[in-house]
């Protein structure tokens, strides 16, 4: 039964997402539900059907999509599935964005833990620096301006994709919340940082290095 559920829920979330472009395309679902099957692995006290369907209806709502903000709830209704148990669902997919629970996120349950992991581990790494190269260039953003640092009053800072890793996704792997989480995303981390050096050194950037190096010893 729950198996049946989840096939329904995948195809839903499959045909939601296929035209999206502000980076919660079809693949990057997916791509967190194979980050909460991992994390699963680990955490056998987690509720595995919540933590799926959260993870396959967790961007359904997502404010740059323009929705009303009730897909996942109707589209639960829908569904032969307990009132209370739709309800945990929405709960989790509720409490774990960014905007809202911050860089040191305090999660009520373990579903939720494993649900923002799951996220942010997405928003990390290769993957996430392709998510915010494309999202930046759908947003027809600039790339980067050497003579605006991100901390600086200049309201253009938010402007650049490269200013995007400084207030987000450096800050990912201080929210991690399971032990699996926090070292799958240390790599990623590792990863973001190789990359900014590099983007810099080409460019022969002496003080964006400092600035980076500061950034991280201040985290
Ligand atoms: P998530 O689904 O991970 O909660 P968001 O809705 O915040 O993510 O963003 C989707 C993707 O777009 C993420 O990979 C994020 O880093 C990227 N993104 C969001 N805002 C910006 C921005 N201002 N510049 C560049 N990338 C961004
Ligand atoms: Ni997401």
């Amino acid at each position: 039964m729950p198996d049946d559920v989840l096939q329904q829920t995948y195809n839903f979330a499959l045909a939601y997402h296929q035209q999206d472009h502000t980076g919660h395309d079809f693949e990057h679902i997916q791509r967190v539900y194979v980050n909460i099957c991992k994390l699963l692995e680990q955490e056998p006290l987690a509720d595995s059907f919540i933590c799926k369907m959260s993870a396959l209806l967790h961007d359904v709502d997502d404010h740059k999509l323009n929705t009303d903000g009730n897909v996942a709830k109707r589209f639960l209704q829908s569904l032969k599935i307990k009132e209370s148990v739709a309800q945990q669902i929405l709960e989790t997919i509720d409490a774990i964005s960014f905007s809202k629970s911050g860089a040191h996120p305090k999660f009520k349950t373990l579903e939720m833990k494993l649900l923002s992991d799951a996220d942010k581990l997405d928003a990390m790494g290769a993957i996430g620096i392709c998510r915010a190269l494309i999202y930046g260039a759908a947003k027809e953003r600039p790339l980067f301006n050497a003579t605006v640092f991100p901390d600086s009053q200049n309201n253009q800072a938010r402007t650049y994709s490269i200013n995007h890793f400084f207030d987000k996704l450096l800050r990912l792997k201080g929210a991690m919340q399971t032990k699996t989480g926090q070292q799958l995303a240390e790599e990623r981390h590792q990863f973001m940082i190789q990359f900014l050096h590099q983007f810099f050194s080409e460019q022969e950037l002496t003080d964006w290095h400092n600035y980076l190096d500061d950034y991280l010893n201040k985290l």
